[in-house]
């Protein structure tokens, strides 16, 4: 099987960090084709930044990364620094240098990628907020007829919420982005905190990882220590829930998942429960489906992923 064409929009921040190393190891399997980062755990310029020091740790300087979106379509802005630290890779090392970015914005980037596959071929995982995604479809309204398997981070429906009682902070972050997309007829594959929440970087995870002798999971294994500081000390947790890399799992091994059709709807207007995600599995003429909801998971599969792609 040939390399499926692969893009990566992203906020990292430390499991966008962990999904990105799991993309970078799997030449196999992905032709990384861009790397697209938008505002969100921590500002546009410090996630930029951030995926360019991600790629050098992997030593895939041939993929090219574009910044985007700044900041949300119209909500206010909202960040996560205090899950990812101020610079939004938890306590890793920041070089004094770092690799430059490819020019343009990263919303004309995923059209002119996109455009040059064959319809279907390109991959998409988002893991932030879906601002550059929503630009892009305004930029070519018939990008859903040319892209592959979607598959995003957000939502959640049984697990309520995470930056709010009520809403995910992907969607929570650019709401109205999230709702063009499910407008679009892509229908993504959610990956939504009713799954995240059941993959946790455990101590018999993290000690696996710890175990392997390569400058990703020396790095990896610093991201999830500072995860699970975080998730100790303020949520009262003792290990971090693994967001991100669902996304890439997904796409590795969608039979780690179980999904169903479902007809999502999202808050964008009440400041009480913005951003959050109506999963509704009736459907019917007045809620057709517009994405697949992940409703489980094989927790241990995802994380079996995760360590072979370290250990390349
Ligand atoms: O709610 C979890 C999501 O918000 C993840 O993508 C994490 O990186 C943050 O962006
Ligand atoms: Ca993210």
């Amino acid at each position: 099987m040939d390399p499926a064409p692969l893009i990566i929009d992203c906020d990292p921040g430390v499991d966008d960090a962990i999904a990105l190393f799991m993309a970078f190891a799997r030449p196999d399997r992905f032709d990384l084709r861009l790397v697209s980062t938008v505002g969100g755990n921590v500002n546009a310029e410090t996630t930029a930044r951030n995926a360019c020091i991600i790629r050098r740790i992997a030593g895939r300087l041939d993929v090219p990364v574009h910044a985007g979106a700044r900041r949300p379509l119209l909500a206010p802005q909202a960040v996560a620094s205090d899950f990812h630290g101020p610079g939004g890779l938890g306590a890793l090392s920041i070089p004094d240098a770092v690799d430059p970015l490819a020019s343009g914005h990263a919303a004309q980037a995923l059209v002119d990628t996109i455009m040059a596959h064959p319809p279907g071929a390109v991959r998409l995982a988002v893991t932030g907020p879906m601002t550059n995604l929503a630009l892009a479809l305004r930029l070519a309204p018939d990008l859903p007829s040319r892209l592959g398997p979607v598959c995003v981070m957000g939502g959640a429906r049984r697990e309520g919420g995470n930056i709010s009682a009520s809403a995910e902070f992907n969607i929570y972050a650019d709401p109205h982005a999230a709702q063009i997309v499910l407008d679009a007829g892509i229908r993504p594959v959610f990956m939504g905190l009713d799954v995240t929440h059941e993959v946790r970087s455990t101590s018999r995870r993290l000690e696996r990882i710890d175990a392997i002798a390569t400058p990703m999971a020396r790095a990896a294994s610093e991201l999830l220590a500072f995860s699970n500081h975080v998730e100790r000390t303020r949520v009262g947790g003792s290990a971090a829930p693994l967001h991100d890399p669902c996304t890439i799992a997904w796409l590795l091994a969608p039979e780690l998942f179980e999904t169903r059709p479902a007809h999502i709807e999202v808050e964008t207007s009440s400041p009480l429960t913005r951003g959050h995600t109506a999963v509704e599995f009736r459907l019917g003429p007045e809620s057709p489906a517009n994405a697949l909801w992940a409703s489980a998971v094989d927790a241990d599969g995802v994380f079996n992923l995760l360590i072979e792609s370290l250990q390349r």
